[in-house]
């Protein structure tokens, strides 16, 4: 039988401070440097979920809302909100703070598929996700209809 976890044994608050080198020609944040970071909560959370090693097997659109500057400080809300057999989705919140004046700016919601690896990069099980709550119990619906969706191509 398969192990259980919830989503809050996995999920993950961090934050990252946007420094110059993390600038474009416009000396706004470089949309590869929050990607790069989306995808590394996102693995966060699926090894702490799976106790594996996983892969990246999609990110769903992003849509950058509004520019984060040099100076802010984004906040990663990361949680798992959908499990299959071995791969498992990954929702992250993103939102940018000015430091001065404590303005907090939501500037992407964020989807990224992981999957659980062996040795050998096959696929394994992964444990099932506890669906506790009202809003882990929407996340999920909405998340196979993502599927659902990206399936029709
Ligand atoms: C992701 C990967 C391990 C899937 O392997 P596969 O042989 O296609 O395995 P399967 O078809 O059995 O799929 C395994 C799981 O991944 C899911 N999956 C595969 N591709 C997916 C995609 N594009 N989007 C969402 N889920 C996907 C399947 O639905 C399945 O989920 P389930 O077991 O929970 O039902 C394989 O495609 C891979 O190694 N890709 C490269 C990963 C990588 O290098 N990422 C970094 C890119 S720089």
């Amino acid at each position: 039988m398969r192990n259980k976890k919830t989503t809050r044994e996995s999920e993950i608050k961090t934050s990252k401070l946007m420094m110059p080198n993390d600038a474009n020609f416009a000396g706004h944040v470089h949309g590869g440097v929050i990607l790069e970071l989306i995808d590394q909560v996102a693995y966060i959370c699926a090894v702490r979920h799976s106790e594996s090693y996983c892969v990246t097997a999609a990110i769903d659109r992003v849509d950058f809302k509004m520019p984060i500057n040099v100076g802010e400080l984004v906040h990663f809300d990361a949680r798992i909100i959908y499990v299959g057999r071995t791969s498992m989705d990954i929702k992250i919140e993103i939102s940018a703070e000015d430091m001065k004046t404590k303005k907090i700016k939501h500037t992407n919601t964020c989807y990224v598929t992981k999957v659980a690896v062996d040795e050998s990069m096959n696929p394994r099980e992964v444990p099932e996700l506890v669906v506790e709550t009202e809003e882990d119990k929407k996340l999920w619906q909405d998340a196979v209809k993502r599927r659902e969706f990206h399936k029709q191509g």
